[in-house]
């Protein structure tokens, strides 16, 4: 089926199988293979996405289901070479090991503090409470969106640092 999605601000035309996933969209596609698949039956929370500013699990949706969607992935965030303030709050703050969730809470993290700059640590816990992470832990990604919340406080609500 022919399905018109809007990545990352880049209008794409493609003719997908019915069956086929979003995220095996996005990856096999489109070669966006920063969103990672995990558990693909939307458990992990590895696979969000940002679908028309919300979080999504993208192993949970059809590519034809976001037909004339306006898509947000991870490779998003970063200008180039320059991390986000949210990807180097992560950096900074040891969020990532094996780095398999981090796509997933990125944009989770990103998707929040899009809309809620101010919102504190129980408001983030609750927003990451659908992605698991194997072997960080969650200290230190709560920390690190903690401390990127003032980036998106300047920029204002709604808008991306
Ligand atoms: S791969 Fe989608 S929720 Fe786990
Ligand atoms: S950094 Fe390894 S699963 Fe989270």
């Amino acid at each position: 089926m022919q399905t018109k999605i809007n990545v990352n601000g880049t209008a794409h035309d493609v003719n997908v199988e019915p069956r086929l996933t979003l995220v095996d969209c996005l990856r096999h596609e489109l070669g966006l293979t920063g969103t990672h698949v995990g558990c693909e039956h939307g458990v992990c929370g590895a696979c969000t996405v940002i679908v028309d500013g919300k979080p999504a699990r993208s192993c949970l949706m059809l590519a034809v289901q976001a037909d004339g969607s306006r898509i947000e992935t991870v490779e998003s965030l970063a200008d180039g070479e320059v991390l986000s303030p949210l990807q180097a709050a992560f950096r900074r703050h040891h969020a990532l090991q094996c780095g398999f969730c981090t796509p997933g809470m990125l944009m989770t993290a990103h998707a929040l503090l899009s809309v809620e700059p101010d919102c504190d640590e129980q408001r983030i816990r609750e927003a990451l409470s659908g992605n698991l992470c194997r072997c960080t832990g969650y200290i230190g990604i709560v920390e690190a969106v903690l401390e990127a919340r003032a980036a998106y406080q300047k920029r204002g609500r709604g808008s991306t640092p």
